[in-house]
């Protein structure tokens, strides 16, 4: 099983990185095979609703998004990491996720030549949040649930955890567990 995961915070070694490690680990332990993109180090530009990709089912904008589409298709597990910036995602995992247009065709349904390799797809979800209240990153729980409805991808539990200063999730036994059997589950699932 190929697990692919997305760092959507720009802060290495954040608590984003550090729960995607954790579940990352519960992956590979499960015999996956990892592989991690830091999204801040590509250059993804957002999506400019030029439509040529509902023709071609390429993306029109040549960046590092190319190949991160094709690292998708290829993966049979994707499991995203991201914090919550003023109420939602980080730029950086928005405009990645936008890009997922290249996928669909005029009508929004995926690209036929797709379907095989994204139906069923599983869909890992990590967010932190400064917020002790972690339903603050409810509507990026909401935009990753709609997405894989959508799609027809499958979306794993998903966790949703607290911190603020770099790195304190590193203390937070039960957020750390709850990623790693994430990545665990995602694969013996
Ligand atoms: C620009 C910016 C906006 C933020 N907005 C929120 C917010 O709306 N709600 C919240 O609970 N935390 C917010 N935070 C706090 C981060 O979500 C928190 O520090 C998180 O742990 C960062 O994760 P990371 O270490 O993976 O980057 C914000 C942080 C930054 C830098």
């Amino acid at each position: 099983m190929k697990v692919l995961g997305i760092l959507g915070s720009p802060r290495a070694g954040g608590n984003s990185d550090i729960l995607l490690e954790q579940a990352l680990a519960g992956a590979e332990d499960a015999g996956g095979e990892i592989e991690k993109i830091v999204l801040s180090k590509k250059k993804i530009s957002g999506c400019l609703n030029c439509e040529k990709c509902n023709d071609t089912g390429v993306c029109a904008i040549k960046d590092d998004m190319l190949e991160i589409h094709k690292k998708i298709l290829e993966a049979d597990i994707v499991i995203h990491s991201v914090p919550v910036y003023f109420w939602a995602m980080t730029s950086q995992m928005k405009a990645y996720l936008d890009r997922w247009c290249a996928f669909f065709d005029a009508g929004w349904r995926l690209h036929k030549a797709y379907r095989p390799k994204m139906k069923g797809k599983r869909i890992g979800l990590i967010t932190v949040c400064g917020d002790p209240n972690v339903s603050t990153a409810d509507p990026i729980v909401h935009s990753f649930k709609s997405t894989c409805q959508f799609s027809g991808l499958t979306l794993l539990d998903v966790v949703q955890a607290s911190a603020a200063a770099k790195g304190e999730i590193a203390n937070n036994e039960v957020a750390k567990k709850k990623a790693y059997d994430l990545g665990r589950k995602s694969v013996t699932k």
